[in-house]
């Protein structure tokens, strides 16, 4: 997973190529690189690092282009080097590519190519690219010609943009890897995502497996991969660049956290009415999941975690439900018939492992339907039907806003689910449920306003480990809050389901193991024993639950929540662990928005 830009147009291109690329930064951090077009040729410059990194060294010798391409690259075949950044080059530098992807068949060319007498200058699958177009030119094809035949022979998934010597054009092919084209008037982008060119346009069009696009000065032509002209109509994104941007945050992870009631608000915008009790999910109307008799959840990382949320509540109303992690479906799906609803729970809607298990679950009869954040993507368009959580632009590569937006979403289709199952037109009153969802927003904005999660994550700095335990719809939260706390911190960090910790993590718990307690309401008696076994071994206890709660009484510290349903409390107790992250991870002097070794949004299994 990586980050395309591409921009053709009047003036200079170099300035949006960077802005764009610092907009896709957090697809990937491990290098960076632009080529441009000018009267001499194709220029490239490239460095490992971050896209700062580039600028300095474009700093010292400006670069000037109309035209040009550029990429964040986070790395699969070899190493962050200068030599393996994109663009890559023929051995003419006549050919610029850069690519998102995996060219599964890229040792085959290679070695073809080779005995051709190529010479290769990286470890990478994406330089067989411009080798391959080379090879077609020598044949004396046409540019245009040469690009497509090259990507005839590619295998695997790609989103690749490619810019010949003395031409001001920009050649784009997609299979499996994100790729949009925005429009303005005279000025043409092209991009992995759409903040890279949000501040210059939201008209955009996103393009499909076996999409080719020709951007020229004049006009973007749209075609399959044989040249046959297709429609593509651009779409109005109406996401603002002041939201896709950090404003007055240090970092856009606290940023998408403080975001948390706005994006909760557009979510449940026109889709609830607390005084009737009821949920319109735009294109899921009753009877939508007639004859359905199990649900299975697909998804990684957080979304796993909301997923399992949703599944929670699905078993808890009676529905034979299961959350599986995408990356296991392959091997161990369970059977699947068209009576099987596979719900791909992703941000992004880009991951592989999500959008292989939702293959899998197709082909082999079952219903699907993707939960997603953007619109247009890959799961989206190949799920039978998409649910938008509308939750903006998420930019941290450390998912926050997008979880509360998720777990919400599934707990209104989950409604729609067993409703349809058990044949019934709705699920009882709703009334309460939705009026505390409707309060949902304003209560987060109490807890961003109050939380201790600054002193207590100063309090327990440097500790050995740190566990987080809840029981029934806690648990996800305890996983989530777990996961989120290893990811910015860097710090050893587990999430148990609060009755599983005295079955051998207990063994792990010392006076240097905070134990974060999740409460939402159920079976809390329990929890508060399991935490109180912890606390016997002189683990301290942060009871993260309302106040005048039991567990206030022997907590050492406490992360106040409001009163609120049982469905919903985790989510209000999540906000409060991913501001402790936030804060323990700040203290550390974390690069908290692009974690070592991560990138938001991950495209090869
Ligand atoms: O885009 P997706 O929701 O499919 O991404 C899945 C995971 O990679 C993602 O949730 C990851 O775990 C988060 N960045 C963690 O904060």
């Amino acid at each position: 997973m990586c980050g395309i830009i591409g921009r053709v147009g009047d003036g200079d291109a170099i300035d949006t190529l960077l802005t764009g690329l610092e907009n896709l930064e957090y697809r990937g951090y491990d290098s960076a690189g632009v080529a441009v077009q000018n009267g001499a040729g194709i220029k490239v410059q490239k460095r490992s690092g971050k896209v700062q990194e580039l600028k300095n060294s474009i700093n010292g010798a400006p670069l000037e282009g109309r035209v040009g391409i550029g990429h964040t690259r986070w790395s699969t075949h070899g190493p962050p080097t200068d030599e393996n950044a994109h663009p890559h080059t023929d051995s003419t530098a006549d050919v610029a590519v850069v690519h998102n992807g995996i060219i599964e068949n890229y040792a085959t060319l290679k070695t073809q190519l080779r005995e051709q007498g190529h010479e290769f200058t990286s470890d990478t699958d994406t330089e067989v690219i411009p080798h391959l177009i080379q090879q077609y030119l020598d044949e004396d094809m046409e540019n245009e010609a040469a690009f497509r035949r090259a990507i005839e022979r590619l295998e695997g998934s790609y989103a690749v943009a490619v810019m010949f010597s003395g031409e001001h054009v920009i050649y784009a092919a997609r299979q499996g890897s994100p790729l949009v084209v925005g429009i303005e008037d005279d000025e043409f982008f092209l991009a992995s995502d759409v903040p890279a060119f949000l501040e210059y346009t939201d008209s955009v069009v996103y393009l499909e497996d076996g999409d080719v696009a020709i951007v020229e000065p004049d006009g973007v032509e749209f075609t399959d991969l044989d040249g046959n002209a297709i429609v593509r109509e651009p779409e109005t994104v109406d996401w603002d660049p002041e939201q896709a941007g950090k404003g007055e945050y240090d970092h856009f992870m606290l940023k998408e956290i403080y975001e948390q009631p706005t994006s909760l608000s557009q979510a449940i915008e026109g889709r609830i009415d607390p005084e009737t009790g009821s949920i319109d999910l735009d294109g899921f109307p009753a009877g939508t999941f007639e004859g359905v008799d199990s649900v299975q959840f697909v998804a990684c990382g957080t979304s796993y975690h909301a997923a399992l949320y949703g599944s929670l509540t699905l078993t808890q109303a009676g529905v034979q439900s299961t959350a599986l992690l995408a990356n296991e479906y392959s091997v161990s799906a369970p059977p699947v018939d068209e009576n099987t609803l596979v719900i791909a729970v992703t941000q992004s809607g880009e991951t592989a492992d999500t959008l292989s298990a939702l293959r899998k679950a197709s082909e082999n009869g079952a219903q699907t339907v993707t939960v997603t954040n953007v619109v247009g993507s890959t799961a989206s368009r190949e799920a039978d039907d998409t649910l938008l959580i509308r939750a903006g632009p998420e930019i941290g590569v450390a998912a926050t806003k997008t979880f509360s937006s998720q777990a919400v979403m599934l707990t209104l289709l989950g409604q729609r689910i067993t409703a349809d199952v058990r044949g019934e037109e709705s699920v009882g009153d709703l009334s309460p449920l939705l009026s505390d969802l409707e309060r949902m927003p304003d209560q987060i904005e109490s807890v961003l306003e109050r939380s201790a999660a600054r002193e207590i994550a100063e309090e327990y700095d440097g500790s050995q480990s740190y566990f987080f335990i809840g029981r029934g719809l806690g648990f996800p939260v305890a996983l989530e809050g777990a996961l989120k706390f290893k990811e910015i911190t860097y710090e050893h960090a587990e999430g148990f389901a609060s009755g599983e910790l005295k079955h051998g993590p207990l063994a792990l718990v010392t006076p240097d193991t905070p134990v974060f307690a999740v409460f939402t309401g159920v079976e809390d008696e329990k929890t508060l024993k399991n935490a109180e076994e912890a606390q016997t071994r002189g683990a301290p206890v942060i009871a993260v639950c309302p106040e005048g709660h039991p567990a206030t009484d022997i907590a050492d510290a406490h992360l106040e929540i409001p009163e609120a349903d049982s469905d919903l409390a985790g989510l209000l107790a999540n906000v409060q662990l991913q501001l402790v992250s936030y804060y323990a991870a700040d203290l550390l002097d974390r690069p908290i928005d692009k974690p070592r070794n991560l990138a938001k949004s991950v495209t090869v299994e």
